[in-house]
């Protein structure tokens, strides 16, 4: 794994957004993993202006989705779907033909995992996986669990999820209570992982998932594993392994 300390989510954001920057620059025609979420937020925003300002071409670019919610429409607009075009494809020349998320409309899941999975493969994976962080140490909406999952699968959101993302749904009751996600396999087969967290209510997740034990319990652990980890973390998020950097 290597770290990069940020010293706040500005500064982690324009870290993250060089390095992916730098992978389009290099091959103009790779494979991005996208995540959703408010920390890659600012990120995609760097990455806008970076297209603006004429360095970035996304004209070759083809992405995969982490992630989409059961049952909300590619308009819902909390839709996975959605704020993929809201924060970031509408905003660069992107062919979105080549945007790809799993689709929550198909309410037959073992068809449409097995679809995504076959997507993946059919564009020989990720050069780049972007991800955030859950606050339980979920990556993409693969939850704490016995096992790590390799497939694309259809998850039960636990309540800690569906708590931490109500806030961008009028009311709790509203957050959708299952999700499509990419599974463990396709993360860890990206030729690289950035991941990215800030905030001092990741803290406890980073310590976890980076500084303890590879398990199942903390899914994010699993990419201690990986040969081409970056952790980009901001002070806030590190502050409970500060004795261990
Ligand atoms: C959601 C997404 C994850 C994301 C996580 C953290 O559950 N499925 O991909 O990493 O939330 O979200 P945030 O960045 O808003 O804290």
């Amino acid at each position: 794994m290597r770290l990069i300390i940020a010293k706040d989510y500005q500064d982690l954001s324009r870290k993250a957004a060089n390095i992916i920057a730098a992978q389009v620059q290099l091959k103009p025609d790779c494979v991005l993993g996208l995540a959703t979420g408010s920390s890659p937020v600012g990120t995609y925003q760097e990455l806008i202006a970076k297209y603006q300002s004429g360095d970035l071409d996304f004209s070759k670019v083809t992405t995969v989705n982490l992630d989409e919610y059961v049952g909300l429409d590619k308009d819902h607009d909390q839709s996975y779907a959605y704020f993929m075009r809201t924060n970031l494809f509408d905003h660069v020349n992107i062919d979105q033909a080549n945007c790809n998320i799993p689709n929550g409309m198909d309410p037959d899941a073992e068809k449409e995992c097995a679809r995504y999975d076959a997507v993946i493969a059919s564009v020989g994976g990720a050069d780049l996986q972007l991800l955030g962080l859950g606050p339980n140490g979920h990556i993409g909406f693969n939850e704490p669990a016995e096992e790590f999952v390799k497939n694309t699968n259809k998850v039960t959101l636990t309540d800690s999820t569906i708590e931490a993302n109500a806030r961008f749904f009028e009311k709790k009751e509203d957050v959708p209570t299952h999700a499509y996600t990419m599974g463990i396999g396709a993360i860890m087969t990206a030729k690289r992982v950035l991941l990215v967290a800030s905030g001092a209510n990741k803290a406890q997740a980073v310590k976890d998932c980076f500084f303890g034990p590879i398990t199942p319990h903390a899914p994010g652990s699993i990419l201690q594993l990986h040969s081409d980890f970056i952790l980009v973390a901001d002070e806030a998020a590190l502050s409970l392994v500060k004795d261990q950097l």
